[in-house]
């Protein structure tokens, strides 16, 4: 995710732009640096903590009265001295710190090497400073060569600009990740989020997409790149609190990260590209498959299976990683693919040694850029949703299905599964799902509210569901557990009568995740079976779902998405009623009781 922040202005940068870090923390804490300008510019950076690397470092007492500073949360390249920000072009006069992901940046770096360019970091970010001096070299002016620059770039960005030859002046540009313009009196601005601004003012101006912004200590200029306009936009007055705005407005992390969801899940299919690919050809090259990890992550593992099933005829076993040992063998013939957002769980790096013990090979799907299962992995895949704070995992769960399936439709391809139509319709569709995804959330934050309301002294609460229906459920379970402390149990429909039937009573809530697709029809009866004993039903079921509404009581609507994108819209009710559970017992769903958010003991 990472922060950033930039100043302009007549007091000294350094410090202001630490102060401003401090409060950045939260969206990346990996490598942190700054670059200020006095007569040239002035870079220090390194990998670490940021208190860590000012007493190392000495960051605030960098001289000058302008500058940019950065907190790194890794998506390309491991975190480092050479990799953290702000990265510089050859000639040391520009410099540029990036919250984002290039798409097309080894395409750019290969064309700018050719030219003569010299990259020393693994970055994404670094082609940015390097296309600016380009354009700078060819007789451009500051403003005209960013705005170039950005025309080359694929993908999500907010940048701040440093031009050595420009003392007075910071340029900005966002698309796709936020940015802002904090004004002073005599002095300017720039940041990725409000938190980093309150220290020294409560005039805001937030940039819209695609809009470049000029900074100088008294005035901000505002264009509209793709059709050149100026834009006028007043400064809004900010009335949060500090720990308010560290959490996006909302009164919880948990909150701000559910919400968030459809961003990760962009970032996450941006940044897979080249990756997913070689994930694939890893994944096909063995002969029998393992996906495996804990809680969440397991949960999409399941996932994964169902999609690999369906989509490109491959089996694979989805197991909880404390039992791979104890259940699966291998040799040369054994893949594991390790599916951790911490990329610390014992029990997942137990899992991964077993393996390569017995001659396997392994690849990981992690968030966490260098963590341990990087090392212990032959491939190591990336799905770029952030840092998650919260205990719970949300937005890394939906981000991990994504990943899987963006997998999924290029096995589907290769194995002859899917033709050429069918995989394009539906990674269009995968790539449109944001939006369905934000739909999906906007609908369902007060339907589960109200719902929620009715559920507060509940004891038990059963999920069932089908097909990609089940893994669903389990995940929505282990929600409503983890935040709430209600009992809640998810199990496959065709389960029910083999036991767990016993126990509905008339009253006891029921939530069906009733997923398009050849099983829906038996989760119908099912529905059936469990209303007959008195259960109430409540349902999560695509909107216009006629048959679904027959069989509930209550229904929570999410777009339509079809069979095999349904698990990335399907669970946000049912996070988002855990959420409300949690609050309305007057619990904090940031801190569980008994919880940790990374289990490094086994
Ligand atoms: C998720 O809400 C839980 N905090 C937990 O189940 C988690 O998914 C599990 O500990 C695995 O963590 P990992 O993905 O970092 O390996
Ligand atoms: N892609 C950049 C890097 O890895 C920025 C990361 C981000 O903003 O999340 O350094």
């Amino acid at each position: 995710m990472c922060g950033i922040i930039g100043y302009v202005g007549t007091r000294r940068a350094a410090p202001l732009l630490l102060e401003g870090l401090r409060r950045l923390e939260y969206r990346g804490y990996d490598s942190a640096g700054m670059a200020t300008l006095e007569g040239k510019l002035w870079v220090r950076k390194d990998a670490g903590k940021l208190e860590e690397i000012e007493r190392k470092l000495g960051l605030s007492s960098l001289p000058g009265r302008t500058g940019i500073g950065h907190v790194r949360w890794a998506t390309h390249g491991s975190p480092s001295r050479r990799n953290a920000h702000p990265h510089l072009d050859d000639s040391g006069e520009v410099a540029v710190v990036h919250n984002g992901i290039i798409e097309n940046y080894l395409e750019l770096r290969r064309v700018l090497e050719r030219k003569g360019h010299r990259f020393v970091s693994e970055t994404d970010t670094e082609v940015i400073p390097h296309l600016i001096s380009h354009f700078l070299r060819r007789g451009e002016g500051l403003e005209r060569s960013v705005e170039r620059a950005v025309g080359e770039l694929k993908g999500s960005l907010a940048v701040a600009v440093l031009y050595a030859r420009e003392p007075e002046k910071l340029v900005g540009v966002r698309r796709s990740s936020p940015l802002l313009v904090g004004k002073g009196n005599g002095e300017s601005f720039l940041a990725s989020d409000i938190p980093a601004l309150l220290p020294f003012t409560r005039r805001v101006v937030p940039l819209q997409e695609e809009e470049m912004v000029v900074l100088t200590p008294s005035s901000f200029s505002l264009r509209h790149l793709p059709s050149g306009r100026a834009v006028a936009r007043k400064p809004m007055e900010v009335k949060w609190t500090a720990e308010m705005a560290e959490k996006g407005g909302y009164p919880h992390f948990t909150l701000k990260e559910i919400l968030e969801q459809p961003w990760a899940v962009g970032e996450t299919l941006r940044g897979a590209g080249e990756e997913a690919e070689k994930l694939s050809r890893f994944l096909l090259r063995a002969e029998h498959l393992y996906f495996v990890g804990c809680g969440t992550s397991y949960h999409a593992a399941v996932v994964g299976k169902y999609l690999l099933a369906k989509l490109a005829g491959l089996q694979v076993e989805a197991v909880v990683a404390s039992e791979f040992s104890e259940s699966c063998g291998g040799d040369g013939r054994t893949a594991v693919l390790a599916i951790t957002q911490s990329g610390e769980t014992a029990d997942v790096l137990r899992a991964v040694r077993h393996l390569r013990s017995l001659g396997g090979r392994v690849a990981c799907l992690t968030n966490v850029v260098g963590s341990s299962v990087t090392r212990e992995s032959q491939l190591v895949c990336y799905i770029r949703a952030g840092p998650e704070v919260s205990v719970v995992a949300t937005k890394t769960f939906t981000s991990q299905v994504a990943y899987l399936l963006l997998l999924s439709l290029r096995l589907g391809e290769e194995s002859g599964r899917l033709d050429r139509t069918e995989k394009k319709e539906l990674l269009s569709s995968l790539l449109a799902s944001p939006g369905l995804m934000e739909r999906a959330l906007r609908s369902s934050l007060t339907r589960t509210k109200a719902l929620a309301r009715k559920m507060l002294e509940e004891e038990h609460l059963y999920l069932v569901g089908r097909g990609l229906g089940y893994p669903v459920a389990m995940e929505g379970a282990l929600k409503v557990k983890e935040i709430s402390y209600l009992h809640a149990e998810a199990l496959a429909g065709g389960e029910l009568k083999h036991g767990t039937l016993a126990l509905l009573e008339k009253g006891t809530p029921v939530i069906a995740v009733a997923v398009p697709g050849e099983s829906k029809g038996r989760l119908m009866s099912n529905l059936e079976e469990m209303r007959a004993r008195g259960a109430r039903m409540i349902a999560v079921a695509e909107e216009r779902d006629r048959e679904v509404r027959e069989h509930a009581d209550l229904l929570l609507p999410v777009p339509r998405t079809g069979e095999f994108l349904s698990p990335l819209t399907f669970i946000l009710p049912l996070q988002l009623l855990a959420y409300h559970l949690s609050v309305g017992r007057k619990l904090d769903p940031d801190r569980p009781r008994s919880l940790a958010k990374s289990v490094t003991v086994e």
